[in-house]
């Protein structure tokens, strides 16, 4: 059921002004390119830590905050500056003073990816017991556990290992942390969408637009294509529609979350190609894509501006910004540094563009 109301009639749509609730920024020379692309559309955005060296102090959550907004332009008139979210990474021994000083330094979040489950996630956590004490302390204090919620183990197929995750690790997690406020990432299955819909006020979940707006038919058409590549990878149609379904059902328990993944273009055009999609030159854009062909854009304010905020006890913005129904075409690549960075869908032409 993803044909509703018909909104082919809409030539504009003025919404409050969007956040992006996970998103890659990477570091050094690679922010010139994609802090502007992530500011121009959002208030704020969730930085996901897994940089190297991984972001697991208050120290360098600070510091990493202060390189960002140094590649971030001056805000359009009317708008307050863009302003970064910081996340620390979780490891097996993050100490639950280190979360302290994280909130005191504004640091919203931890981010749990299990160790080896994607990008830079190396440091990560390779048995979540190990992590209970710290969690006990983010609880307490209020910061939220964002989780990439797959398993590793090389037992389980690939495409299974989302939905393997909920059952072995999510549903334990939540029932020994009944008020830690769990962000189940880039769900990419209907068992996902199913559970964060019954899972309680304390559970939430980030979409992609990548994820509602292709298949893994995408990866394979006509040839291996790794730009579509990223993990959780893309899943089947049936999933495509369930993600589909809670983007636009007007559930608070679902909201915007990029996963934009930057990696130059011949990392990602390799025998072993790097998992990320690049989306936020054109984030907005892809979302009101997805909700078009849906039949949803009344649904579109909700999920991009207003349950993320609420989710995490935060203001919603009070500027707006205007989506004009008007065909454009982004470039193929960006400057990336000394490499190239080839945007998600670079070179085909959307229907929307924000004004
Ligand atoms: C992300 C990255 O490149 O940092 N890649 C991805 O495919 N989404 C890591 C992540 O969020 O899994
Ligand atoms: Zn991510």
């Amino acid at each position: 059921m993803t044909q509703r109301s018909d909104s082919r009639h809409l030539s504009s749509l003025t919404l409050i002004r969007p956040d992006d609730w996970h998103v890659h920024v990477r570091d050094g020379e690679a922010l010139k390119t994609v802090v502007p692309h992530t500011a121009a559309q959002f208030g704020r955005a969730v930085i996901m830590p897994n940089v190297r060296p991984p972001v697991t102090t208050a120290a360098q959550a600070v510091a990493y905050r202060e390189r960002i907004l140094a590649a971030a332009p001056p805000p359009l008139p009317g708008h307050t500056p863009f302003k970064p979210l910081m996340t620390l990474y979780l490891t097996d021994n993050l100490p639950p003073d280190e979360i302290k000083r994280a909130k005191d330094a504004g640091v919203v979040a931890a981010k749990l990816y299990p160790a080896g489950a994607t990008t830079n996630s190396d440091a990560g956590v390779t048995d979540l017991r190990k992590t209970y004490t710290t969690l006990e302390t983010m609880q307490r204090e209020g910061l939220l556990l964002l989780v990439h919620g797959e398993v590793t183990s090389s037992d389980i197929d690939l495409f299974d290992r989302e939905a393997v995750f909920i059952d072995t690790e999510l549903i334990p997690l939540r029932r020994d942390f009944p008020e830690l406020k769990i962000v189940f990432e880039h769900i990419t299955t209907r068992e996902a969408a199913q559970y964060v819909q019954s899972a309680g006020n304390y559970t939430a979940a980030t979409i992609t637009a990548h994820h509602l707006l292709y298949n893994r038919n995408a990866m394979f058409s006509g040839g291996m294509r790794p730009h579509y590549y990223c993990l959780p990878v893309l899943k089947r149609e049936i999933h495509r529609q369930a993600l589909v379904d809670a983007a636009t059902s007007g559930s608070p328990h679902f909201f915007l979350g990029t996963d934009s993944a930057p990696h130059a273009a011949h990392l990602k055009e390799h025998a072993s190609g790097c998992a990320g999609c690049y989306t936020a030159h054109a984030a907005i854009e892809l979302y009101a894509q997805a909700f078009d062909a849906a039949g949803a854009m009344d649904k579109l304010e909700g999920f991009a501006s207003w349950y993320g905020p609420d989710f995490y006890q935060l203001p919603r913005n009070e500027s707006t910004i205007t989506l004009r129904r008007e065909a454009w075409t982004p470039p193929e690549s960006y400057a990336f540094g000394e490499a190239v960075l080839k945007p998600l869908a670079g070179g085909q032409a959307l229907q929307w563009r924000m004004v």
